[in-house]
């Protein structure tokens, strides 16, 4: 019998008002720019915004194509402006957001298997772990320690 492998995850459900200020304005701000999406087919639209560890907060949606892989995520269109703009400035933490075009209520969102591994390859240029945040559509928000917690068992190295 082969030997069992058990990989552990710990997230952590917050309400808003436990998040610390710097947290809920990132919350605030990918709402903000999920407004702007461009989605015209599939009418999800996501909005991201991130923290450096300068203190620079930036932010991105998804956008999408008529030839539909290669619309792009507002998580990768994020991080490929952040490390495009601030190449010495680490990521810190990441939220992200979603709604459906024309609804009231926040959507389940969480980043898809190319994001992690986008969020993945961020961490490991900067040597430090990116903290996301996840809002619910109840208004709680999963906050996440890093992207292991996501992708584990990871391709991280092409030498080992
Ligand atoms: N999408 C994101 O931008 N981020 C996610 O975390 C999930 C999915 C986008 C891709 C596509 O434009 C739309 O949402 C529907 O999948």
């Amino acid at each position: 019998m082969g030997k069992k492998i058990i990989i552990t995850a710990e997230l952590e459900e917050l309400t808003f008002n436990e998040l610390s200020v710097e947290d809920q304005t990132l919350l605030t701000e990918a709402k903000n720019i999920s407004n702007s999406a461009y989605a015209p087919y599939s009418n999800f639209l996501v909005g991201a915004a991130l923290v450096l560890n300068s203190g620079l907060v930036i932010k991105s949606n998804n956008q999408e194509n008529v030839s539909f892989p290669v619309g792009v995520c507002a998580e990768r269109s994020l991080l490929g402006y952040a490390g495009a703009n601030h190449p010495n400035d680490p990521v810190k933490t990441l939220a992200i957001v979603a709604k459906r075009r024309g609804e009231d209520v926040w959507a389940n969102v969480s980043p898809c298997g190319l994001c992690r591994q986008t969020i993945s390859e961020v961490e490991m240029r900067f040597n430090q772990s990116i903290i996301l945040l996840i809002l619910k559509p109840d208004g709680n928000v999963i906050k996440v320690p890093g992207i292991q917690s996501l992708l584990p068992f990871k391709f991280e190295d092409l030498n080992s």
